[in-house]
C-alpha cells in the first residue's frame, strides 16, 4: 500500500457531519465577513494558545506583513528573517517597505538561534521573525534577550509546545496560517495574528479592515484581510481535536525512531515538543533517495531546495549573504510521510523503503 506525504482527509472524515451542520448555520444566518464565527474563533484561539488577543486574517502571510506593520516596521528598516523557510517569511518584509537581513540556522532543528540572528543584527534591526520550522519551537526567549522584538512564524506550529508555553504565546505577535494542509488548516486560505499586546491587536484590527474601526473613517492605508465567517465556523469545530492530532504527528514520529530510522539518515532534533508538520530528514543523496521512495509508494518532498535569499525576487537583499548551514539543510533535507493518522506500520514500511531505497544505490 503507498503511503502519503500526507493525510487530511481521514482525521477530518468523523467531523463531516459537524463541518457540514456549521456551514450551513453559517449560510442560514448570511453574516459571512467579520461576524459571531470569526469573534468566537479570535476568543477560542487566543484562549488555547494562551495570548490575550487573536485576530482573524486572510492568510499567514498577510498576517507576517500585518504584525510588522503593527510592531511599527517601515522603510528604512531591517527585519532578521532566516532564509531556510517558506519564502513567504520573507516576502512580508519588503511589502511593509523594510529590508530583509537574512540569518542562517541550526542544521538540526532547521530553526534560528540567538547566535545566527546575533550576526545579522545592525542598528537598524527592527525586528526578528522567528519561524518555528516543521513545527520545531524557536528560542524565542533567547532571541529576544538580544534586545530586539520577536514576530513568531508559527504557521507551521500550531500545537506545539515548550517549556514557555505554545508557539503563538512566546514573543511580541506570532502568524498563522490554516492553509488546508497545516496542522490546523481550513477549507481555503486563513490566517491569524495573536499577541498579548492590546495595541498591537487593535493596530492589526485596523489594518485588515482599510485601516479604519468603523469604515467610514480611514485613519491608516491598510489592507482588506480578513479570515471568512465560513472558514473560521470550520476552525471552530477543528480547534478541539488539535492536540489529539499532534499526538498522533508525535507518536508517528517515535515510531520512526522506534524502527531504527536514525540509522539510516540524519533525523530531525526536536526543540520544545513539536507537533511536527513535517518530519523532515537529511541525507547526501536527498534527491536521489526521493526517487527510489517514490518509486516504493512513499510520498516524500524537498520544500526548499532554493532558499529564500537566493529566490530571484530576493536578489538585492540576498547576494552575497553567505549561510552554510541553510545551504547545507537546502541541499539535503527531505520530508517523509507524517499525519496524525500515520500508523506503527506504516512508519515500519517508510523506514524499510528507506533502508532498501539507499541499499540498492550502493
Ligand atoms: C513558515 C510559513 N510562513 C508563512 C506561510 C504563509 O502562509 P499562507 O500560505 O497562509 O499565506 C507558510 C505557509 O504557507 C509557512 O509555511
Amino acid at each position: 500500500m503507498p503511503v502519503p506525504l500526507f493525510d487530511t482527509s481521514t482525521p477530518l472524515a468523523p467531523l463531516r457531519e459537524e463541518i457540514d451542520a456549521r456551514i450551513a448555520a453559517v449560510i442560514d444566518r448570511g453574516v459571512f465577513i467579520l461576524g459571531p464565527e470569526v469573534a468566537a474563533f479570535e476568543r477560542e484561539l487566543a484562549a488555547y494558545l494562551g495570548a490575550e488577543h487573536a485576530v482573524g486574517v486572510a492568510n499567514g502571510t498577510d498576517a507576517i506583513t500585518l504584525a510588522l506593520r503593527a510592531m511599527g516596521v517601515g522603510p528604512g528598516d531591517e527585519v532578521v528573517v532566516p532564509s531556510f523557510t517558506f519564502y513567504a517569511s520573507a516576502e512580508a518584509i519588503p511589502l511593509t517597505g523594510a529590508r530583509p537581513v537574512f540569518c542562517d540556522v541550526d542544521p538540526g532543528t532547521f530553526c534560528v538561534t540567538a547566535d545566527t540572528v546575533r550576526a545579522a543584527l545592525t542598528p537598524r534591526t527592527k525586528a526578528v521573525i522567528a519561524v518555528h520550522l516543521f513545527g520545531n519551537v524557536a528560542p524565542v526567549a533567547e532571541i529576544e534577550a538580544l534586545g530586539v522584538p520577536v514576530l513568531e512564524d508559527a504557521a507551521q506550529a500550531a500545537g506545539s509546545r515548550s517549556p514557555e508555553g505554545r508557539p503563538g504565546a512566546l514573543g511580541t505577535a506570532a502568524t498563522f496560517s490554516f492553509f488546508p494542509s497545516k496542522n490546523l488548516g481550513c477549507f481555503g486560505d486563513g490566517g491569524a495574528v495573536t499577541t498579548s499586546d492590546a495595541g498591537l491587536a487593535e493596530r492589526v484590527r485596523m489594518l485588515r479592515f482599510h485601516g479604519s474601526r468603523d469604515k467610514r473613517t480611514f485613519e491608516l492605508v491598510g489592507h482588506n484581510s480578513r479570515l471568512d465567517d465560513l472558514q473560521a465556523g470550520i476552525l471552530r469545530v477543528l480547534l478541539p481535536h488539535l492536540d489529539g492530532w499532534c499526538d498522533g504527528r508525535r507518536a508517528a514520529a517515535a515510531a520512526y525512531e522506534r524502527a531504527g530510522l536514525g540509522e539510516l539518515v540524519e533525523l530531525p532534533r526536536a526543540a520544545g515538543d513539536p507537533a511536527w508538520h513535517l518530519y523532515v530528514i537529511r541525507h547526501a543523496a536527498a534527491d536521489a533517495l526521493a526517487q527510489r521512495l517514490g518509486a516504493a509508494g512513499i510520498g516524500s518532498k524537498a520544500y526548499y531546495r532554493v532558499p529564500a535569499h537566493r529566490q530571484p525576487a530576493m536578489r538585492q537583499w540576498g547576494a552575497g549573504v553567505d549561510l552554510p548551514a541553510t545551504e547545507e539543510a537546502a541541499r539535503t533535507h527531505l520530508a517523509i510521510p507524517m499525519s496524525p493518522v500515520l500508523s506503527e506500520a506504516q512508519a515500519r514500511q517508510v523506514v524499510e523503503a528507506v533502508r532498501d531505497s539507499l541499499t540498492a544505490r550502493q
